[in-house]
C-alpha cells in the first residue's frame, strides 16, 4: 500500500460520475462547499484523499488524479441509508443547523455510523506515513479523530468541521453527545468556521468531560487539543481567470439579453437545501410583486436550486414545496414571455456558474443557517469591476467576513423585503464601495490562505504547507 505524508478524509472522493473501466477519473468541483475548497489546494499538493466513491458495493480501485491518489470507502446500501442519509444528514445536519428542520435521532443509526467511521479511520491509518499529517474533514466523521489516534498515535491529526457547531442547549440533545465530542476531541487542532464555534466546544467539553479548556485549548485525555476559527474561503484567482474567459463574458452577455437588457436581474445559487432559506426567500419576493412594489417589468429572479440528498425525505418535501411556489409566482405574477422567476433545477460547471454571476444585479444569499457559504464569496470574486449588491443572511459564516453586504435575518420576511428593495435601488457609487471592500478582504483571505493558516497551526513548522503557492504566487495570473 503507497503512503502519503498528508493525507485528507472526507465523506466523499472528489470524483466525477465518469470512472473509466481502467479507474481513470476526474474531479468534481460541486455541487458542495467542501470539494471547492479542498479543488485549490490539492490541485498541487502530493496527498492521499480517502472517501466514498459514491455508489454502493465494493469499490472499484481509482487511478491517481495529477499528484493526488485516490483511497476510496465502500459502503453497502444500508450504511448508505444509516451513516449518510440518516444520522449524518437527518440527525446531525439539521441540529447543527439550529433544528430549523426537526432533527430524527433514530437508535439503529448510530451503530452504522460508526462502523462506517471506523472504517474511514483505518483506511486513512492504512494510507499515513509515519509521522504524517490526516486531516479529516465535517460532521460526517465526527468520531474518526479518536478512532484513529488509537490505530495510530504516531500521526498528527487535524478536524476540520465546515457547518456550524452548535451551542450547547442544541448539541445537549443528541442522544450520543459523550461519543461525538470525544470523538471530535481525539485530534490534535479542531478548526471551525466562526470563533462562536470553538467557544461552543470549550463549554461542552467542561460540561460533559470536565474537561478544563478555554476558546483556544482544551486540556483533555492528558493532552492540549487546539481549537480555532479558520473561516473557508474560494479560489479567488481561478474565478478571475473565469470572469476574463471570452466564453464567459459572452455567455453573460447572452444572458443578459434573454433575461432582458433593462431588468435587474436577480439571483440565488443553492444546492436544494432547507438550511438555504429558499422558501422564505420566494415568500419575500411573492409579497413584492403583490404589493406592486417590484414588477416583472423591471425585475426577473433566477433561483438556481441543484438537486442534493434527494433520498431524504425532509429534502423530496422541500422540492415539491419549491416547485409548486415557483409554479403559483410565476402563474400570477409572471406574463406570456416574462416569467417573474426563472427556477433552474440543475448542476452547473464553473464557467456557467460565472456568466451567471456576472450578470446578477443583486445576489440574494439568505441562509437561515450556513457554516460559511462559498457562493458569497464567488460571487464577490466574479464582479472584477466593483458592479452588483450581495443581499447576505447575518446567519451564514461569511456574514462575519462580509460586512459591507446588505446583511438580514432571513426570518424575518419584512425586513427582507426592505433589503431586497434597498439593494435593487442602491447608488452606484455606495455598491462599488461596498463591492470593493469585500473584493479586497476575499482576495486577501483566500482559499491559499485558508490552508496556510491551518496547516501551519496543526504543524506550527509550515513544512505541510511548503507545497502551497505563497499568496503572491496565487494572485498571479494561470496559463
Ligand atoms: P454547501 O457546502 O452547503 O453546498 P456553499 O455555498 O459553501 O454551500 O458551497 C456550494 C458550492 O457548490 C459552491 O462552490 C457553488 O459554486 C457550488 N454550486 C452551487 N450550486 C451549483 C450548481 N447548480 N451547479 C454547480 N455547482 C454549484
Ligand atoms: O459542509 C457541507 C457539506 O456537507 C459538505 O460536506 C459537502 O461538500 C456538501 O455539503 C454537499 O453535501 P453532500 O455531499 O451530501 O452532497
Amino acid at each position: 500500500m503507497r503512503q502519503s505524508s498528508l493525507v485528507v478524509v472526507a465523506n466523499r472522493l472528489p470524483l466525477d460520475d465518469n470512472v473509466a473501466p481502467d479507474g481513470a477519473c476526474e474531479w468534481r468541483r460541486s455541487p458542495g462547499g467542501l470539494a471547492s475548497a479542498l479543488h485549490a489546494i490539492l490541485e498541487s499538493t502530493p496527498a492521499t484523499w480517502v472517501g466514498w466513491g459514491g455508489g454502493v458495493g465494493p469499490a472499484p480501485p481509482l487511478a491517481d488524479i495529477g499528484t493526488l491518489r485516490l483511497r476510496p470507502v465502500p459502503l453497502t446500501e444500508d450504511e448508505l441509508r444509516g451513516y449518510y442519509e440518516g444520522f449524518a444528514n437527518s440527525t446531525l445536519w439539521p441540529l447543527y443547523h439550529d433544528a430549523v428542520e426537526q432533527p430524527v435521532f433514530d437508535r439503529g443509526w448510530w451503530e452504522t455510523y460508526r462502523t462506517v467511521n471506523r472504517r474511514f479511520a483505518e483506511a486513512a491509518a492504512e494510507v499515513a506515513e509515519p509521522g504524517a499529517a490526516v486531516w479529516i474533514q465535517d460532521y460526517h466523521l465526527q468520531l474518526v479523530p479518536q478512532m484513529l489516534r488509537e490505530l495510530r498515535p504516531d500521526v498528527l491529526i487535524g478536524f476540520f468541521m465546515h457547518v456550524p457547531f452548535p451551542p450547547p442547549e442544541l448539541f445537549m440533545q443528541l442522544p450520543r453527545r459523550l461519543e461525538l465530542l470525544r470523538g471530535m476531541l481525539g485530534a490534535d487542532l479542531v478548526g471551525f468556521q466562526r470563533p462562536q464555534a470553538a467557544h461552543n466546544v470549550a463549554q461542552l467539553a467542561g460540561k460533559l468531560l470536565g474537561a478544563k479548556g478555554a476558546d483556544d485549548a482544551i486540556l483533555f485525555d492528558g493532552r492540549v487539543v487546539r481549537t480555532g476559527a479558520f473561516p473557508v474561503s474560494i479560489d479567488v484567482t481561478e474565478m478571475e481567470a473565469l470572469n476574463a474567459r471570452p466564453y464567459v463574458v459572452n455567455q453573460a452577455r447572452q444572458l443578459r439579453h434573454d433575461l432582458g437588457l433593462h431588468k435587474k436581474v436577480l439571483l440565488s445559487v443553492d444546492r436544494l437545501d432547507y438550511t438555504k432559506g429558499i422558501e422564505h426567500r420566494l415568500t419575500a419576493y411573492s409579497e413584492l410583486l403583490r404589493d406592486g412594489r417590484v414588477k416583472v417589468r423591471d425585475v426577473v429572479m433566477v433561483q438556481v436550486a441543484v438537486p442534493s440528498r434527494e433520498r431524504v425525505e425532509s429534502y423530496r418535501g422541500l422540492k415539491d414545496r419549491i416547485e409548486s411556489e415557483v409554479g403559483r409566482i410565476n402563474g400570477e405574477y409572471g406574463r406570456v414571455g416574462q416569467p417573474a422567476i426563472h427556477y433552474l433545477n440543475q448542476p452547473f460547471d464553473r464557467a456557467d456558474l460565472a456568466a451567471l454571476y456576472q450578470t446578477a444585479d443583486v445576489m440574494v444569499v439568505t441562509p437561515l443557517r450556513d457554516g460559511m457559504n462559498l457562493v458569497a464569496k464567488e460571487y464577490v470574486a466574479a464582479r472584477a469591476d466593483d458592479t452588483g449588491a450581495l443581499v447576505l443572511s447575518e446567519f451564514a459564516g461569511a456574514a462575519n467576513e462580509l460586512e459591507d453586504a446588505f446583511q438580514v435575518n432571513p426570518h424575518d420576511v419584512d425586513g427582507l423585503k426592505e433589503t431586497l428593495l434597498r439593494a435593487l435601488v442602491a447608488e452606484p457609487a455606495d455598491l462599488s464601495r461596498r463591492m470593493a471592500a469585500m473584493r479586497a478582504h476575499i482576495t486577501e483571505n483566500d482559499i491559499h490562505a485558508w490552508a496556510r493558516a491551518y496547516l501551519t497551526a496543526l504543524d506550527h513548522s509550515g513544512q505541510l504547507a511548503r507545497h502551497l503557492p505563497r499568496q503572491r504566487e496565487a494572485l498571479a495570473p494561470r496559463a
